[in-house]
């Protein structure tokens, strides 16, 4: 006997991502605030002064990536059940990236789901982190291997909330903007290297077109199956820098910047790049005050550590390298020796 369980049903679960003061928020059910005490003691009469619910609660998170686990999730989760919040409840993730991977994560498990809309307050949440879907945590094991893809029903950015970061926060999101230049688009990389974030029309242009190109990458592969894997690059490498440096030394987007150098120097040996064109992404990045060169002390630890991400498919490693600045390529399987040798460029001699 065969029943078959038919669900290829599209679901439309488009959202406008909105740029610019935040507007009057009016909702007429519960809604949770997850945020954290930085956040909540520089902003959160902000956002309260903006918003009507039929009843507000903010769920305060302790301030840290090493808080984004399940023990944090299950707390935010117990919040949930004692306010009686259903399946028709909201939740705002109002922070960073590790509020909104955190709140996200929480919505898509709540009695299976409720919405969940995202206002970032980082540089690099704003850019990156807050479109697209991709919801979780870390574990012992390794950095957001717990997770769901679960899209907001919508996102506010508003830039006047990212006054208060401070440089080395900016910076860290101006990596991730960086690298969509990089992969996808010669002009706005052009751009970001003489920008002014401190011009607020030109911090406006950095996100837009950040989210625009991150927009249309997210609508061609949501799932991450092609295309959409071109946003991890410099990641492979910074998921190693993060994981060896117990990810403490650097911030994310720190961690990326010197991932996006040791990707490129693999691709100047691939012949993908001009050695003039990679120095010319590290100056960007160093201009705006990013770390770019890691110190590999062990070539063959730090390649055994590419077997730890998630990304590697069995035996491959899968490399995202630019095609010049403004293209990507996408490569498996290359020689463990072409890969030591860029990783050696690194290494103290
Ligand atoms: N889901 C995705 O697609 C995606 C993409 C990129 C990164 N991430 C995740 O995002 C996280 C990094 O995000 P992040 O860089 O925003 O880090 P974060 O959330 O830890 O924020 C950085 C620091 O800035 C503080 N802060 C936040 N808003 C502030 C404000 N307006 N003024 C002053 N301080 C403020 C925070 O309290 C925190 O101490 C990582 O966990 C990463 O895995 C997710
Ligand atoms: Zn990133």
């Amino acid at each position: 006997l065969k029943i078959d369980i038919n669900l290829n049903k599209t679901v439309d679960n488009s959202y406008p991502v909105i740029i610019g003061d935040l507007p009057q928020l009016v909702f007429n059910k519960k809604v949770a605030i997850v945020t954290n005490p930085t956040v909540a003691g520089l902003h959160l009469g902000t956002l309260l002064g903006k918003l009507t619910a039929t009843e507000i609660y903010p769920i305060i998170i302790p301030d840290g990536e090493e808080h984004k686990h399940l023990g944090t999730i299950e707390y935010i989760l117990d919040r949930l059940f004692e306010h009686r919040f259903d399946r028709s409840s909201l939740l705002i993730a109002f922070g960073g990236g590790v509020v909104g991977d955190m709140t996200g994560f929480t919505a898509a498990l709540y009695e299976r789901g409720i919405d969940f809309i995202q206002i970032p307050t980082t540089l690099l949440s704003a850019v990156d982190a807050s479109v697209g879907g991709k919801t979780g945590i870390n574990n012992r094991f390794g950095k957001n291997l717990i997770g769901s893809f679960n899209q907001p029903k919508a996102v506010y950015i508003d830039p006047s909330f990212l006054a208060t970061l401070k440089s080395r926060e900016l910076s860290a999101g101006i990596a991730e903007a960086l690298k969509m230049g990089v992969m996808f688009d010669r002009e706005y990389f052009e751009f970001l290297q003489n920008a002014d974030i401190s011009d607020t029309q030109e911090l406006l242009k950095l996100i837009s077109r950040s989210v625009s190109l991150k927009a249309e990458v997210v609508a061609l592969d949501e799932k991450e199956h092609g295309v959409r894997a071109v946003l991890n690059y410099g990641h492979t490498f910074a998921h190693v820098i993060e994981n060896e440096t117990n990810y403490k030394k650097y911030l994310h987007g720190e961690a990326v910047a010197m991932g996006m150098v040791m990707a490129n120097a693999l691709a100047v040996n691939l012949g993908n790049m001009s050695a003039d064109e990679a120095a010319l992404v590290e100056r960007v990045l160093a201009k705006f005050g990013l770390p770019t060169r890691y110190v590999v002390k062990d070539v063959d630890a730090f390649y055994d550590k590419f077997f730890l991400d998630k990304k590697t498919e069995g035996a491959k490693i899968k490399f995202i390298v630019p095609d010049g600045i403004g293209g990507h390529e996408i490569v498996s399987g290359i020689d463990e020796n072409i890969v030591k040798a860029a990783l050696a460029e690194f290494a103290t001699k």
